[in-house]
């Protein structure tokens, strides 16, 4: 939750309304992390003090401040070396408005100002020892008391370096959070860290950089220390050159989205990393030594394009995404199904296949529409791997203290691999020796990188708040998953091959399935001033009652519920009348009949259902008036193609009854608070 975005540019001069410019840039591109309330800071125009604007609300609110504030002429002069801070706030520490956004200070005379994500859990304990001494607080955020210790550990440690006084800080501190510091006392300076909550350095040089790895550096003991100090101060001892750049523009940020447009060198920070620029100097160090830590940190090249974040002809970005599936399923399977040798490999894996099909059981661990990826694969993957499947919502998951063992296999599914319950679910089954497996679609993400191994979904940066592209593309990575595990099953070859066929027609026909477009909107156009919606339906489109439920409810502000269809006559069928808005899902498998039973249940109570049926289904269809026909598939596989008509309902309802589609109230895409 959050975004942060920081510039500092050593000795290539930038006007500070240019600065201005890049700030916002980022925040809009981080928007999707928070919206309630944003912010900057800046140099004033003598250098000598720090001019922050915050504002409630939207980047483009902040963006219009911004303009108004900033007109004099000495915003437009040059300076050569510089350093901006910035954030979009999703609150978790005080209502959303302009003295709980951040930048958020630690004195009036904004002696240090910090922009911050993530959740610091002993704020309180922080704030009585800090008020003890002094400080006054004027926010009701964790974040203030960041800011106020960076300032107390600068008064009682005037010999401390910027960086050493943000150690000293995180130190004290307990939580998940990434921070981006500024000081009128250190300029130029800037220092970030990150401890469970993402953060990325982007580099931008003239030239091609000399080095591809940034050592770490790491503090040693101190025998100087004072009463107020709990732990020891850290004095960085290198044996190695930190990257030193003469012209150098440096970038931090939340995710790669921000700083793609400037650079494609990036370094993803690890927990406890503390990044500093000194001199146009970047240096990275460690709080703590641990044997199993590399000697650098890689600089890597993104891969992402420029025109993956931006809109298009879109008006939104989950309409975009949505209309991108035909291509980013095949992106998933790309270089990894071989449909004229039937073969699957999936590299991230591969050598772990072996001990896979020794284990006890997998287990399956997402949130959100990420569960819902898992509760639609589980029938295949019990089927192929002939496993038990267990599929578990994460927070329920870690509630439970649930039982893993060494030989538990253990999936984390996770479009932005940063989601804190899943990452904790993940912690908690590598400590109990299973082996852990990431399906994850960012790069370099926290899932990623503290898993044994795993499948990268390639599904391409997924920007709108809803996930649509992802959910099929997880999909897609579990059913592969579920056919390399069955490769040498000779009773399952025939089950294979049918698959493997019809993931080659997959792309053809999602693009089928959108040609609904406008008939979905028609029947929008019916549904978007009720109150409710329930979608039912059985097998392998109970995954997508769950997923269409889910849309509905997070764009639309509708209520809706997803309805396993045996499951009507235990309670549900009491919701229908002839006034309640039904979607089901009947399709021609094996539990069409179930499905028709239940279908007569709802219309024998006056319900008038919109069916979602196959093409040319003439006997199911004749149940109602209101119909969408997609093509036919393998049962296993037509979880994608009936979850793209729940996708454009709910972004037609959420059009019509005026709804913010990218940016929902209340919610934000990367969720890395528990
Ligand atoms: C719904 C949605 C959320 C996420 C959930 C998990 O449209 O986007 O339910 O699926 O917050 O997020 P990830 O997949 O990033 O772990």
């Amino acid at each position: 939750m959050c975004g942060i975005f920081a510039y500092l540019n050593y000795l290539t001069p930038k006007s500070r309304l240019e600065v201005l410019d890049l700030l916002v840039t980022g925040l809009k591109r981080l928007e999707y992390r928070g919206y309630d309330s944003t912010g900057v800071a800046i140099d004033s125009p003598d250098s000598k003090n720090i001019v922050m604007v915050k504002r409630m609300g939207k980047v483009k609110v902040l963006e219009d401040a911004i303009q108004e504030h900033f007109t004099g002429g000495e915003y437009s002069e040059p300076v050569a070396t510089h350093i901006g801070i910035a954030h979009t706030r999703w609150a978790t520490h005080g209502e959303p408005c302009e003295r709980n956004s951040h930048p958020q200070r630690s004195d009036e005379g904004n002696g240090f100002v910090v922009v911050h994500n993530g959740i610091i859990t002993n704020y309180n304990d922080v704030k009585t020892f800090l008020r003890k001494r002094g400080y006054e607080f004027e926010s009701e955020t964790d974040t203030e008391v960041f800011a106020k210790l960076v300032h107390h550990l600068w008064k009682t440690h005037p010999t401390y370096s910027f960086r050493e006084l943000v150690e000293q800080a995180i130190l004290q501190l307990e939580g998940a959070f990434a921070v981006a510091v500024k000081s009128k006392h250190f300029p130029g300076e800037c220092v970030a860290a990150r401890r469970s909550s993402p953060l990325l350095v982007g580099i931008k040089t003239k030239t091609r950089l000399a080095t591809d790895h940034i050592p770490i550096l790491y503090g040693k003991d101190d025998k100087k220390q004072t009463s107020d100090q709990v732990l020891p101060r850290s004095d960085s001892t290198s044996e190695f050159m930190p990257l030193e750049e003469k012209e150098v523009e440096y970038f931090f940020a939340s995710d790669a989205s921000a700083v793609i447009e400037h650079t494609n060198r990036v370094i993803y920070l690890e927990d406890d990393d503390v990044a500093a620029v000194r001199d146009g100097t970047l240096s990275i160090h460690r709080l703590k030594k641990s044997l199993d830590d590399p000697h650098a940190r890689e600089i890597t090249t993104l891969k992402m394009e420029i025109q993956q974040i931006m809109k298009g002809n879109y008006d939104y970005f989950m309409q975009k995404e949505i209309f991108e599936q035909p291509d980013s399923v095949v992106n998933t399977m790309r270089g990894r199904v071989r449909f004229d040798g039937n073969a699957i490999v999936l590299g991230g894996i591969k050598d772990y296949i072996p001990e896979i099909k020794r284990c006890r059981r997998l287990m399956l661990i997402g949130c959100g529409t990420s569960y819902h990826s898992a509760v639609a694969t589980r029938q295949l993957l019990e089927e192929l791997t002939e496993l038990p499947v267990m599929v578990e919502l994460a927070s329920d998951f870690l509630d439970r203290n649930t039982p893993i063992f060494r030989d538990d296999v253990c999936f984390f599914i996770s479009q932005s691999g940063e989601t804190a319950d899943t990452l904790m679910a993940l912690r908690y089954c590598k400590q109990r020796g299973a082996l852990i497996m990431g399906i994850t679609n960012t790069v370099g993400s926290s899932i990623c990188r503290e898993s044994h191994c795993g499948v990268h979904i390639n599904a391409g940066p997924e920007i709108g708040v809803a996930s649509t592209k992802a959910y099929t593309s997880q999909f897609i990575s579990l059913v592969m998953f579920a056919l390399v595990m069955s490769e040498d099953r000779l009773s399952l070859q025939q089950r294979r091959l049918e698959i493997l066929q019809a993931l080659s027609n997959l792309a053809d026909q999602i693009r089928k399935v959108l040609k609904l477009d406008s008939k979905v909107q028609e029947l929008a156009k019916d549904l978007y001033q009720h109150k409710s919606l329930l979608i039912m339906g059985r097998g392998y489109n109970f995954a997508t009652c769950l997923e269409g439920a889910l849309k509905v409810k997070e764009l639309t502000y509708m209520h809706s519920e997803g309805i396993m269809a045996g499951e009507l006559k235990h309670g549900p069928l009491a919701l229908v009348d002839d006034s309640m808005p039904v979607l089901m899902i009947v399709l021609r498998d094996p539990v069409y009949v179930k499905c028709m039973n239940a279908l007569q249940q709802v219309t024998s109570r006056k319900g008038c259902p919109i069916i979602i049926c196959e093409e040319g289904d003439e006997e199911t269809k004749a149940f109602s008036s209101r119909s969408l026909e997609i093509p036919r598939t393998v049962d296993c596989l037509q979880g994608i193609l009936t979850v793209i008509p729940m996708q454009l309902l709910s972004y037609h309802i959420a059009v019509l009854r005026g709804c913010d589609v990218d940016c929902p109230r209340n919610l934000a895409k990367s969720v890395t608070v528990e």
